[in-house]
């Protein structure tokens, strides 16, 4: 078993994906002395320096098994939602390779939102009231019933874009036309109308091995593409940890209320949960409730939470895969981190690619780690190739600190094609200004 090859070491290890949470993973796991060879498939310009790169479509699963067998793969690190919830974990677990992440089954506690509602509702864990329709006409007369403010959200996978938190009833409307009409294609094809909850956000990361859950440090991201949290929702323009929302109390408890009856449900109704379970909480004056799952490491949350881990993450992962998170314990650095993504400008909308991004080597901060989410070398010369394209990770004794340090960073890149938001992590600091109880 890969637990097996994980005690012995010298392992070949694959990580698919092409982002930035995909870099951070490709550093973790190469730099772990269990890990012989680190691949990254199909990784980009970036990655590159720190994985060997090959070329793959994360879809193409008989592909993947095929690269497994060519490269002597042990284990199998799955970034990304889209290729987990189509099941490339069931086709490669069933060719014969170790791989980290839920199968198709498990992966529904993201892929489907009505899904996770319905086993929500179940079990008793805390989440907005809801309801679901695969019927837009019957999903019209429940909005207008309602009324604002709802939220409404195609059920399936839509990169963060199929939520509408609504004020008003046209706006409403406008969101449920627009997945009728097919904006989101067949993730569109049932909607889930919930209420507005309120409080502050956090994102709880739990490695999970079927049975037994191991919370990961917080952290919070920051969706909006604009300082202020304003502007469109994107994949993330940057995270912080810990979370100042999630404390040791308030993970205890999401954890026996959220994430623990979640694991339990699943393993009961047979689909076990393996992988990391993220679970985006909104902290209610009535305690946390689940916003949504995601059923694999944020990005760019991973870039933070690795960061902060002190222990080495292979092992973990690999216990995970193999039932044996119950006697696992992971250690975490005291200090902050802040991951400041820098995206093309005009990301989440359109935006160009190719332009040249120059002064990485400037960067002398070793406090300060540059991660590739879409770039691409071009004649030895770094160039962007996605929406988002770095992320600027720095540690500190605070995360006023640590953005400091990753804002005097990217002072040193020289991209004119780029942008970032100026104030990632600005909860935290706030708090870190205010006087102390004594
Ligand atoms: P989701 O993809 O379901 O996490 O939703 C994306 C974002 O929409 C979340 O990070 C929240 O900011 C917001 N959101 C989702 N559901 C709700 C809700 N019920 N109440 C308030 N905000 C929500
Ligand atoms: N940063 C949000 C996500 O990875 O879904």
């Amino acid at each position: 078993s890969a637990g097996r090859a994980g005690r012995y070491g010298a392992m070949n290890v694959l990580v698919i994906g092409s982002g930035g949470r995909e870099h951070a993973l490709c550093r973790a796991l190469g730099a772990s002395p269990l890990c012989d060879r680190i691949l990254c498939a199909p990784g980009n310009g970036g990655i590159a320096a720190d994985a060997e790169c090959v070329a793959l479509d994360v879809m193409d699963f008989a592909a993947a098994a095929e690269l497994c067998r060519a490269r002597g793969v042990d284990f199998v690190v799955v970034g990304p939602e889209a290729p987990l919830a189509a099941g490339i974990v069931d086709a490669l677990e069933g060719a014969g390779f170790a791989c980290f992440g839920p199968t198709a089954a498990a992966a529904r506690l993201e892929s489907s939102k009505v899904f996770a509602k319905r086993l929500c509702r179940r079990r008793g864990i805390p989440t907005a009231d809801f309801a679901a329709f695969d019927d837009f006409a019957a999903a019209r007369a429940h909005l207008r019933r309602a009324g604002a403010p709802i939220t409404v959200k195609a059920s399936g996978l839509a990169a963060g874009k199929g939520v509408t938190v609504a004020r008003t009833l046209a706006e409403a409307e406008a969101a449920l036309d627009a997945i009728a009409a097919g904006a989101f294609g067949a993730a569109g094809s049932e909607v889930v109308l919930e209420e507005v909850l309120d409080g502050e956000e956090a994102s709880l990361f739990a490695l999970v091995d079927g049975a037994t859950a191991l919370p990961l440090a917080g952290a919070q991201d920051h969706k909006a593409a604009g300082d202020g949290d304003t502007g469109p929702n994107t994949g993330g323009m940057g995270a912080y940890s810990p979370a100042p929302a999630l404390d040791a109390a308030m993970t205890d408890r999401a954890m026996a209320e959220i994430v623990r009856p979640a694991v339990a449900a699943m393993a009961e109704e047979g689909a076990p949960f393996r992988g990391v379970l993220y679970a985006g909480l909104m902290i209610t004056e009535s305690g946390p409730k689940l916003l949504e799952f995601n059923v694999r490491f944020g990005d760019p949350e991973c870039q933070v939470l690795v960061r902060r881990l002190k222990s080495d993450l292979l092992p973990a992962l690999l216990a995970a895969r193999d039932g044996e998170l119950a006697h696992f314990d992971l250690r975490w650095r005291d200090d902050a981190a802040v991951c400041v993504v820098m995206a093309a400008k005009g990301y989440p909308g359109a935006y160009e690619k190719g332009g040249e991004i120059a002064g990485l080597d400037d960067i002398d901060d070793d406090s300060v780690e540059v991660l590739h989410a879409g770039t691409e070398l071009r004649g030895g010369r770094v160039a962007a190739a996605g929406g988002r394209v770095l992320g600027v990770t720095a540690t500190g004794p605070t995360v006023t600190a640590a953005r400091a340090a990753a804002y005097r960073a990217i002072d040193r890149i020289d991209w004119p094609g780029g942008f970032c938001r100026r104030d990632i992590g600005w909860r935290a600091a706030e708090r870190e200004s205010r006087p102390r109880r004594p």
